[in-house]
């Protein structure tokens, strides 16, 4: 590369990247292949519109790499392409999910007015995404967000309150899937909260992508209506995003509703522009890698390492959201852990750990616990995650050295002035 200066900075970027224990839980680490796919001739060339049907000429190659890499998505995840679609042009998880919103469920002008109809997502301070409706992003300030989150004693969710919530405020669509949340969703009953108040179900699995594909966390497929998901977070893919969506649904009247043309219309021209084609191929080889053995072994071992980590930090003291986890996610309180606990561990605030965790050399993110007190730009834990690592080859004898690091770490923070 002949720009020092960047060139530089890149080279800097790798080596902090090899040097620190990455536990954010929303990073990987791509393969060779993915970064030659990322960097390759394809980010020359313009692609608007779909296959066969572009704005521009010289589409050849292309149109065989989007295909390819649509095939690949539907089958990574055994499904059926008479009854699922997928479109592969959303530049990330924000665009992806703003896409279904405006295709399904879009604002409506009736009589002058507009309309704004109900998005039924966690919220961000239990462990939503921005774009499950908050108010900072447009997907609230276009739609009307009902917020749901967990039980208050046993941090996980409560499906009885959902679906009195569901039933009361009858949102367009409720989303399933989160940014936060460690334990295992029960998608069936999300399907019935959807079907009580005639709902669609959307799920965004950006975070457990990977670990479904690698048969380590529940498949929502079977249920769900739409379903969302970013390629760079535990499905090791470049920055991306997919939507899935069913094809073969009907109205009452038995007339295709064509879910699936409305959502590639909402990602182009809706949305976007041209497609990033040199992404749609990184994208593929991802859905391919993910499609081997080996990536079972990975998903497995995510999810291994991730009880080694949250048990060993439970063990010396820290409260582990919800006791546990049942993906790569974990989150601690870092503050109430030194007020509850016996066992000694001090009260330190999310920005505090994290800080000091990164000068440490261990990167994590601070993050709001359910029911937090503390303000969101210095709240009451951090959030951490095993996919990263696991991609590096640690195991859980590793775990259970970081685990005491971040507890040693952590101990010594104690003492910081709060
Ligand atoms: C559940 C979920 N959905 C969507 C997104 C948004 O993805 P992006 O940052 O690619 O826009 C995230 C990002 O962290 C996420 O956790």
């Amino acid at each position: 590369m002949k720009d020092i200066q960047i060139k530089k900075l890149i080279s800097a970027e790798k080596k902090r990247q090899k040097k620190v224990i990455n536990l954010i839980a929303s990073e990987n680490y791509v393969s060779k292949d993915v970064l030659e796919a990322l960097g390759s001739e394809l980010t020359n060339k313009y692609a608007e519109g779909y296959s066969r049907f572009r704005y521009y000429g010289g589409n050849e190659n292309v149109d065989k790499i989007e295909d390819l890499c649509k095939a690949r998505a539907l089958k990574l995840f055994g499904l059926k392409p008479e009854k699922w679609h997928v479109n592969v042009q959303s530049l990330s998880g924000s665009p992806a999910n703003t896409a279904v919103y405006l295709a399904l469920v879009p604002p409506i002008v009736r009589e002058g007015r507009l309309v704004q109809q109900k998005i039924m997502g966690m919220s961000l301070d239990q462990g939503g995404h921005l774009t499950h409706g908050h108010k900072v992003s447009a997907t609230g300030k276009f739609w009307i967000q009902v917020p749901y989150g967990v039980d208050k004693d046993t941090e996980v969710l409560d499906y009885a309150n959902l679906k009195e919530i569901a039933l009361r405020e009858k949102p367009a669509i409720i989303v399933s899937g989160y940014t936060a949340y460690p334990r295992i969703i029960d998608w069936k009953k999300m399907r019935e909260i959807a079907d009580a108040c005639g709902a669609i179900l959307m799920v965004d699995m950006s975070h457990i992508a990977g670990l479904v594909a690698g048969r380590a966390y529940l498949s929502p497929f079977e249920y769900a209506d739409v379903v969302t998901t970013t390629v760079h977070k535990t499905l090791r893919g470049p920055r991306a995003a997919l939507i899935f969506v069913r094809s073969d649904k009907k109205d009452a009247s038995g007339k295709l509703l064509d879910w699936h043309k409305k959502i590639d219309k909402a990602v182009f021209p809706g949305l976007q522009g041209g497609p990033h084609v040199n992404q749609i191929a990184a994208v593929a080889v991802a859905l391919k890698e993910a499609s081997t053995p080996a990536f079972r072994r990975y998903a497995a071992q995510i999810n291994k390492n991730a009880k080694v980590l949250a048990d060993g930090l439970a063990n010396m003291g820290w409260k582990v959201i919800s006791g546990g986890t049942d993906s790569h996610l974990i989150l601690i309180d870092t503050w109430m852990s030194g007020q509850k606990n016996s066992k000694g561990a001090g009260a330190v605030p999310g920005k505090i750990a994290s800080d000091k965790l990164e000068k440490m050399g261990i990167i994590v993110n601070k993050n709001a616990i359910p029911f937090d007190t503390r303000p969101p730009t210095d709240p009451s834990g951090i959030r951490l995650g095993t996919a990263a690592e696991t991609t590096r080859g640690k195991r859980e004898k590793d775990f259970k050295i970081i685990a005491k690091k971040i507890d040693e770490i952590l101990r010594e923070a104690q003492s910081y002035p709060v």
